[in-house]
């Protein structure tokens, strides 16, 4: 997260729109096309990834693991107050007291302090282990998207990944992560913000519960700020080394950062947003709540307008006594909500108009997916950045491109249309 001109993007105490709770929300086409394969394709995601980084990895890369983690039982501190240091930016605590979050290990026992046993997990494959195994016929297919994995790879297609490229990374990594005949090891460079680290790899880890025994060995960093970093620019021409291989939550064309999940998809303690499978069975039911046609027939924005020009520009589209470009958008207030808990923030109920915009930050914004599974038309100002899904998304299929540099006219002439034409849309 982080700043730029003083603000952090994916953060409540910066800011940034939409990635709280209550915040901007929306998801259309791709949920409505792909609900009940996303947690199964996601999976399958992380798994292609994790094959991949091992092919690349596995033989070549041995770690002296600094923290093993053998317990699953993850406090969650308050660390409110961490900062990148890369971003010396005074921040806010956003909750007085951050709870605490249990690494579940027998299934939720209702204790907070379970601790699992060392040899908690297996390293055999079960199959039919049981309730969600996903899908392993030769019928399922990956999403279109995972394709570009092979071009956030291309970079080390002829070197491969070499050692000492790997160890460049630690430059801004938060963690070096490997994985070891089934256990995960994590080595610490630097504080991540919030609790994004944990989040992260607690994905992992439960990569390999559910997957046991299928998950190759394999080394990696991490970087859990917004920005992307690795500059293309700097590694081209033959005398250049190759560039480090370095996962984060984003990046764009001009940057050779490996785009990985971000930490929301497993829970986000610090707001409140819980795990994208549960969030999502909600979102699926508040959606049906209101149906699409009984939504206000405008475009709705809530989040943090102060962190990137483009938002302010965004907030001339407000209503006003003059003109109603069909626009109604908001600033979220976070040290309100922070101090009310995030009551407003159950996401299952913001989808209450019927085209709700999508607009960048500093970086990409999480609340991308979240404005995506609304089941609004989403209206979205021109991207710079990507995530791991957003390059698998095409314009008047998943969402309604709008003009960067035109936002009012442009989103009224969509609010306008979608009005006339419902049943097109
Ligand atoms: C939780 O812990 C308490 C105290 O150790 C114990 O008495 C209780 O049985 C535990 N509850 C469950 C559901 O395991
Ligand atoms: C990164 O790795 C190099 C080489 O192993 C080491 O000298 C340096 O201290 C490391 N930097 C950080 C920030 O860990
Ligand atoms: C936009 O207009 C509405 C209605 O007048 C107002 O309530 C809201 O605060 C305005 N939003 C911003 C960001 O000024």
């Amino acid at each position: 997260m982080q700043q730029q001109g003083g603000m952090m993007r994916n953060s409540p105490s910066y800011s940034s729109g939409g990635h709280s709770r209550s915040f901007d929300t929306i998801w259309s086409p791709l949920v409505k096309t792909g609900t009940v394969a996303s947690n199964r394709s996601y999976a399958f995601f992380s798994l292609f990834l994790f094959l991949l980084l091992g092919a690349f990895l596995s033989t070549r890369l041995l770690l002296d693991p600094s923290v093993l983690i053998e317990k699953e039982t993850v406090a969650v501190t308050d660390r409110g107050t961490t900062e990148s240091p890369k971003y010396p930016q005074s921040t806010k605590l956003i909750t007085e007291k951050p709870k605490e979050f249990t690494l579940n290990c027998a299934g939720f026992s209702g204790n907070d302090t379970v601790t699992c046993p060392k040899n908690n997990y297996p390293t055999s494959f079960r199959s039919n282990a049981g309730e969600s195994e996903p899908d392993h016929s030769p019928s399922a297919t990956c999403p279109d998207y995972f394709r570009w994995i092979h071009e956030d790879l291309r970079p080390w297609e002829k070197t491969g990944i070499t050692r000492e490229a790997l160890e460049r990374a630690n430059a801004t990594a938060n963690f070096r992560l490997a994985i070891i005949n089934g256990r995960i090891y994590v080595e610490k460079f630097r504080e991540a913000f919030q609790t994004r680290d944990v989040f992260t790899i607690w994905g992992f880890v439960q990569l390999l519960r559910r997957y046991p025994g299928k998950i190759p060995d394999l080394e990696l960093m991490f970087d859990c700020v917004d920005w992307p970093v690795v500059k293309a620019a700097e590694f081209v021409g033959v005398d250049q080394p190759p560039p480090p291989p370095l996962f984060r939550y984003c990046a764009n064309d001009e940057t050779l950062d490996i785009v990985f999940p971000d930490w929301s998809y497993w829970g986000w303690a610090e707001v409140n947003i819980k795990p994208w499978e549960s969030l999502l069975k909600e979102l699926r039911e508040g959606n049906q709540r209101t149906k699409w046609i009984d939504r206000e027939p405008y475009a709705y924005w809530k989040g943090n307008p102060t962190v990137a020009e483009t938002r302010l520009d965004l907030m001339k589209c407000n209503l006003s006594e003059e003109y109603d470009w069909k626009a109604r958008l908001y600033k979220q207030d976070w040290v309100k909500e922070s101090k009310e808990g995030y009551k407003q923030s159950d996401l299952a109920s913001q989808c209450h108009h019927r085209y709700k915009i999508y607009i960048e930050g500093s970086a990409w914004s999480v609340s991308e997916k979240y404005i995506l599974a609304c089941d609004s038309v989403t209206l979205m100002v021109k991207p710079h950045y990507y995530d791991f899904f957003t390059r698998g998304m095409f314009p008047g299929h998943h969402y309604w491109p709008v003009k960067e540099d035109d936002k009012c006219r442009s989103i009224k002439f969509a609010v306008d249309w979608g009005n006339l034409h419902m049943r097109k849309v």
